[in-house]
């Protein structure tokens, strides 16, 4: 860090930390600010994952006799470590990692300011080599945290290998246009995973990386059992429990499955990898095969009720989007876009509340969803859904 051009940066605080930044003020571009420009990476937008972070890590990172180790693949300037430091009761043996020598030097003076840096160990390697450096079960972590510019699909077999078993991994990704399926090759090439144009597109995203994480770790006879993964912004964020062993590995394979999309009506079925393997399933002309996904729960809702519990001091969005996540169906693979069928029916939209009380009454399950405040996730098909839809005034 050059001491000569203080002026460049500014102090600002996060949660307990107090941050030497680049002055986010120099890197706008048409009025908005663009982190990526900067010579150390801070997006204060992700204030809300981080702090999402921090709830999951109060909540999971439960002290024991033995040491915890906490590390991070690309760490920008030091925010997340700082404050699992400072923010959760947990005090674990912390290894941080970034490919920029810029962002290591700011980290470790951040670290400084905050008076944490003893015991935390810095390296300026590329993430796969830093993960693969905690190979050796001894060496391997609790918790990883992979938080890229974009795809983290590289960076996941490394991460994984360097996790014990029973840990965990927080996995972000930024490149939703790729996960949301706009471009269905590029899905399809970075993750494994055919894509399609779906109503319910930011949840098909969620499900498709953690197939992929599912894809990956099973080549190295790794099983992983996701435990909360939603998306908000532009990101989407996964934390699976890391299982070492073959029986892990099949069971999370078989919570795979794909989605027979019928295009004409925009409605669609889940089919299981185990009715794939018997060829226990039909496909008829109008259906397009997608996936693979994770077509299980990918939320423990109890989890996450404890995080909210743990959310104290936490930003107002972040402890209101716990609670979204809190009452989110993940069990149901998607959700009706109520403003697509009022296009499609060319009726005005309805009220949601009535839909998802008049669906209830016909003893099908229905919830409002976190990703889109006009959608409705119900097990109702959708002809049926429809016909609902245009009964009600
Ligand atoms: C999105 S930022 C990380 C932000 C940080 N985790 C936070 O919460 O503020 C991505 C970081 O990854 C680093 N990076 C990019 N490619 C890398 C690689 N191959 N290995 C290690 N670090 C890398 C960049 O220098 C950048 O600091």
């Amino acid at each position: 860090m050059d001491e000569g051009k203080t002026n460049s940066y500014e102090v600002i605080t996060e949660g307990k930390a107090k941050l030497l930044v680049y002055k986010l003020e120099s890197y706008r571009v048409k009025g908005s600010y663009v982190p990526a420009l900067t010579p150390v990476f801070y997006n204060p937008i992700m204030r809300s994952n981080r702090d999402i972070m921090i709830a999951f890590l109060r909540t999971t990172l439960q002290r024991t006799t033995k040491e915890l180790k906490y590390g991070e693949t690309m760490t920008g300037v030091g925010v997340r470590c700082i404050r699992v430091l400072l923010e959760t009761n947990t005090k674990p043996i912390c290894e941080i990692n970034d490919v920029n020598r810029e962002a290591i030097k700011l980290a470790e003076k951040n670290l400084d300011i905050n008076g944490v840096r003893d015991g935390v160990k810095t390296s300026c390697v590329d993430a796969r080599v830093f993960s693969l450096m905690h190979l050796a079960p001894k060496d391997r972590f609790d918790y990883l945290d992979l938080d890229p510019f974009g795809s983290p699909a590289e960076f996941i077999e490394s991460a994984l290998l360097s996790v014990k078993h029973g840990g965990y991994v927080g996995v972000t990704a930024t490149d939703t246009a790729t996960l949301f399926g706009n471009n269905p090759t590029k899905t399809l090439l970075k993750y494994g995973v055919i894509a399609d144009r779906l109503q319910f597109n930011k949840e098909f995203g969620v499900r498709a990386l953690i197939a992929s994480i599912v894809l990956t770790a099973s080549k190295q006879e790794i099983g992983i059992r996701p435990v909360l993964a939603y998306s908000e912004k532009h990101y989407v964020r996964v934390y699976a429990k890391v299982l070492r062993g073959k029986k892990y590995a099949k069971e999370s394979m078989l919570n795979l499955g794909f989605i027979l999309h019928n295009v004409q009506e925009n409605s669609w079925k889940t089919i299981r990898m185990e009715d794939v393997i018997r060829n226990n399933w039909e496909k008829d002309r109008n259906h397009k095969v997608i996936g693979p996904i994770w077509t299980s729960e990918y939320i423990d809702n109890e989890l996450v009720k404890k995080m909210y519990i743990n959310s104290f001091e936490l930003s107002q969005e972040s402890v209101e989007m716990i609670l979204k996540i809190m009452n989110e169906k993940s069990g149901i693979v998607g959700y009706y876009d109520t403003d697509l069928t009022s296009k499609l029916l060319n009726v005005s939209s309805r009220k949601i509340q009535k839909l998802v009380d008049k669906i209830k009454e016909r003893g099908y399950v229905a919830t409002r969803t976190l990703y889109n405040p006009k959608g409705i996730k119900t097990d109702m098909p959708y002809y049926e859904f429809i016909k609902v839809y245009s009964e009600l005034s």
